[in-house]
């Protein structure tokens, strides 16, 4: 990989319209002529790449480590630009788009012959967003090229949600990273396959299956089935999407084989129903620490948790230990309450950081499962190196 210098631009959130259109065009242009780009999305950071560039899209490929058999998603400004890259823009499609985005929802549709193979990794299918980050709309604009974007970290790493997680991983081997401040969201995209028997998401993300669920029983009361995929649901479902068993043994979606980012550290989740319970279950897990009978005197942990179930911990766990036998204790607060946008928001920044300070052992509070927590707990487990997970 040639190391070359990387431009960072860094974006005030006060800039005029014209402004930041003039602070991304050397970016843009430079996307639109083969180069890498690092920009921001409301879900995570992205690593682009002209999509319609086979050559450049091969860069993104090295600079990630990336395995070559893991297809990328191709991010657009708006639902025209969908129509050249697929050969079936169904209307349950285009319904999920005009009510879900610009927004963190992918879908995976036929792809056309002008989406190169390097981009799909050779399968009949096109994963397609349209992000509705500013900075990432605006730059796709001025490029006037679909952008093929994994995300900006390197291969086996966490996906980057500021800045600076981009720069430690990918420094000099990109041309541009544009740094417009934390990610909103902080994990992934919704992935959702429209092309099966039915829809199914192959990733959860901010954009929940209740929510998918409830705009695609609006579309069968409209009806508007016409598309042949849909037809077996012209009756009622409870749940008429399948949700991907993270642990599933054939994964849909190729990224899912791939083990997904653990940390060093061994990342223990409590995922009690109550914050008294996850309380509970934390002081147990640093108190089995203490009783495994060597010393501990040097056992650093991480605990990512909320100031709620922080203040349910004994006392003598909450202030700097005196005793040289308790372990090093770093909390990681994310926020006042325990509720899944917030913890999501900071997690993979929260692996970051602890992994840099060289904890040992990370505890992590769970959420009750569903809604927005089921995509939180889904990344939580990977972090975990849980079962087969990507
Ligand atoms: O939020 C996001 O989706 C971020 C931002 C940058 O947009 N992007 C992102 O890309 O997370 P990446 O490459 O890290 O994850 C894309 C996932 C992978 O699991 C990949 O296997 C899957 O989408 N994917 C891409 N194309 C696919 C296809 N044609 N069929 C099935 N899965 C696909
Ligand atoms: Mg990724």
């Amino acid at each position: 990989m040639k190391q070359q210098q990387t431009v960072q631009i860094d974006i005030d959130s006060a800039l005029s319209g014209t402004q930041l259109d003039e602070l991304l065009r050397p970016a843009a242009l430079c996307l639109r002529e083969g180069g890498l780009v690092a920009f921001p999305t409301e879900t995570v950071y992205g690593l682009g790449a002209n999509a319609l560039d086979a050559d450049a899209v091969a860069q993104i490929f090295s600079a990630k480590g990336r395995p070559g058999d893991n297809p990328l998603i191709v991010h657009v400004a708006d639902i025209d630009s969908i129509y050249p890259l697929t050969t079936d823009l169904s209307p349950l499609a285009e319904h999920l788009l005009n009510l879900l985005t610009p927004g963190p929802l992918t879908l995976i549709l036929p792809r056309s012959a002008i989406v190169p193979d390097a981009v799909t990794a050779g399968l009949e299918t096109v994963a397609v967003r349209i992000p509705s980050h500013p900075v990432a709309r605006k730059l796709i604009k001025l490029a006037g090229v679909p952008v093929a974007a994994p995300s900006a970290n390197r291969s086996g790493k966490p996906s980057p949600t500021r800045a600076w997680h981009v720069a430690d991983d990918l420094n000099g081997r990109i041309d541009y990273l544009i740094d417009g401040g934390a990610c909103e969201y902080g994990l992934e995209s919704t992935v959702l396959d429209l092309t099966g028997e039915q829809p199914e998401i192959l990733r959860p993300g901010a954009i929940s299956a209740e929510m998918i669920t409830s705009v695609l029983a609006e579309f069968r009361k409209s009806g508007k089935i016409v598309s042949p995929p849909l037809s077996k649901h012209d009756q009622p479902q409870e749940n008429p999407i399948h949700t991907e068993d993270p642990f599933a043994a054939i994964p849909k979606s190729p990224g899912m084989k791939y083990r997904h980012y653990a940390p060093a550290a061994d990342l223990v989740i409590c995922d009690q129903s109550s914050p008294q319970a996850r309380a509970d279950a934390i002081s147990q897990q640093i108190m089995g620490c203490l009783n495994q009978g060597q010393s501990t005197s040097d056992v650093r942990l991480g605990v990512y948790l909320s100031a709620e179930t922080w203040a349910l911990l004994p006392a003598s766990l909450r202030t700097e230990a005196k005793d040289p036998t308790i372990p090093k204790i770093l909390f990681h607060i994310y926020a006042e309450k325990a509720e899944p946008a917030a913890a999501s928001h900071h997690l993979f920044d929260a692996l970051r950081t602890l992994d840099q300070k060289s904890v040992d052992i990370i505890l992590a509070e769970g959420l009750p499962e569903g809604g927005a927590a089921t995509a939180y707990m889904n990344r939580l487990r990977k972090a975990s190196g849980g079962g087969d997970v990507p």
